[in-house]
């Protein structure tokens, strides 16, 4: 027999047999024995949203796979582009699809002149690069107005792979004019991630921009950042798309749910903490801090994973081998230490706390010379074609609008009163 609850209305001794389907309970059969009470979950923490075919995790188990195949094997042995390719199509690509594929991303990096010139040159001199990245994306909407037209399959798959090849142009877009350093155009003869290391850096020669390890770590952290199911960005990919708006506008938005320090933030946070730290010898007395309330331990913590997270596993093996190119990162220590002190420390044991993968990729980042304001733009890079893998199977499962009730907390009515009289 197949598993099921059964739920009981107190008031009335009505009952209702619900099946368990794939984990999880319909809310539509709840709602047939209880048609005005509503689940009370404001930050979903017990509810899903959706049912997904892109991406598996197990937080107690600390797995992740993106379409069955566990990240690890994905790390090492594929690149950031067979991935989006997997993300987007379920499946790994053959020798002619991943070609075709590739020649795809790579013809569309460009971005219009007016984009570049009129709009983003328009910022602030020391505007944010995330800030940038989310109107940039954004304002291609405008560019595009085909796009709208989103259950024609052709002009969706166009506009995917746009957005995918486009990310890495806007990104070294926004870094370069805030240093004032004149825009590369992409060359498309390059992989994905050694073009944006050239837009990024060319000239610069205290960078190692052109070394081919670095160009395989970011692809093996571009693959590592590619999908992580229904986080807060990929929910807001999912909430907008579902008003049916095109996919640069839900895009730009996802963008916006990455930038917040509990997010894709938490990378750029990381560094700024071991800087305020300064030393080993600050560690435990920083950990007190912590302990006491004065802060959080940035990139601790995760609401899924109460176990290591896999992707921080894969991402200190890749910190050895950049910093085998760029000499070690001078916070590595400190990071290290405090790794050490949280893990055996019973505040962090007893609320499961590890690191995630912000807790490690930002030292990364940081000695391939990415100033830490771009390293929340440099996950929303690979992040995109997950964002995209999720708004299409959405679009393809006929899902309605996102629209969840409330529990109204406010005043009962009561009668307007002109200014005068309301003292
Ligand atoms: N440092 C210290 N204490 C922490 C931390 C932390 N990093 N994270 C959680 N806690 C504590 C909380 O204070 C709380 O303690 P309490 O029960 O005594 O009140 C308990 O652990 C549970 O924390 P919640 O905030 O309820 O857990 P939630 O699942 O809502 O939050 C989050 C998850 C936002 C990631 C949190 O762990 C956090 O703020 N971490 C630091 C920021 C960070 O690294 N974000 C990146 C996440 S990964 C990603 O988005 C790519």
């Amino acid at each position: 027999m197949a598993e099921s609850i059964t739920i009981t209305d107190n008031r009335t001794g009505d009952s209702i047999e619900i099946p368990i389907d794939n984990g999880g309970v319909a809310a539509t059969e709840w709602h047939k024995l209880l048609p005005d009470i509503w689940f009370y979950d404001p930050a979903f923490m017990q509810t899903a949203a959706c049912a997904s075919a892109v991406s598996y995790l197990d937080g107690d188990a600390g797995i992740l796979r993106y379409r069955g195949y566990p990240i690890d094997q994905l790390a090492e042995k594929s690149t950031y582009l067979e991935v989006a390719y997997l993300l987007q199509f379920g499946e790994l690509p053959n020798a002619k699809q991943f070609e075709d594929w590739t020649r795809e991303i790579t013809y569309h990096t460009y971005i219009h002149e007016n984009l570049r010139k009129r709009f983003m040159d328009g910022f602030h001199y020391d505007a944010h690069p995330m800030g940038m990245l989310v109107s940039g994306v954004a304002a291609l909407s405008t560019f595009y107005p085909e796009a709208k037209d989103i259950f024609d399959k052709e002009q969706r798959h166009k506009q995917i792979v746009r957005l995918i090849a486009k990310m890495p142009t806007i990104a070294a877009c926004a870094y370069r004019f805030s240093q004032g350093m004149p825009f590369i155009y992409p060359d498309n003869d390059m992989s994905f991630t050694a073009n944006f290391l050239r837009m990024m850096f060319e000239p610069r020669r205290d960078v190692d921009w052109n070394d081919p390890v670095l160009a395989k770590a970011l692809d093996v952290l571009f693959i590592l950042h590619a999908d992580h199911e229904q986080n807060c960005s990929t929910t807001t990919m999912r909430v907008v798309g579902s008003s049916h708006t095109d996919p640069y506008t839900a895009t730009s938005a996802a963008c916006a749910g990455l930038y917040g320090p509990r997010h894709g933030g938490a990378n750029e946070q990381v560094i700024r903490m071991l800087m305020e730290i300064g030393s080993i010898d600050n560690v435990e007395d920083f950990i007190k801090g912590v302990k006491s309330g004065s802060g959080r331990l940035q990139g601790f913590g995760h609401r899924v994973y109460k176990n290591y997270d896999p992707r921080a596993r894969i991402i200190k093996k890749t910190a050895d081998e950049v910093f085998e190119v760029t000499g070690k990162n001078p916070l590595l220590d400190i990071a290290l230490k405090l790794e050490e002190v949280a893990l055996a420390d019973d505040y962090f044991i007893s609320r499961r706390l590890y690191p995630n993968v912000d807790f490690y990729s930002g030292l990364i980042y940081q000695a391939m010379g990415f100033p830490l304001d771009i390293f929340t733009v440099l996950f929303a890079i690979p992040r995109t074609s997950g964002w995209l893998a999720h708004w299409e199977e959405m679009l393809e499962q006929d899902s309605k609008i996102a629209r969840p009730r409330q529990l109204y907390i406010g005043a009962p009515e009561r009668d307007y009163a002109p200014i005068a009289n309301r003292g």
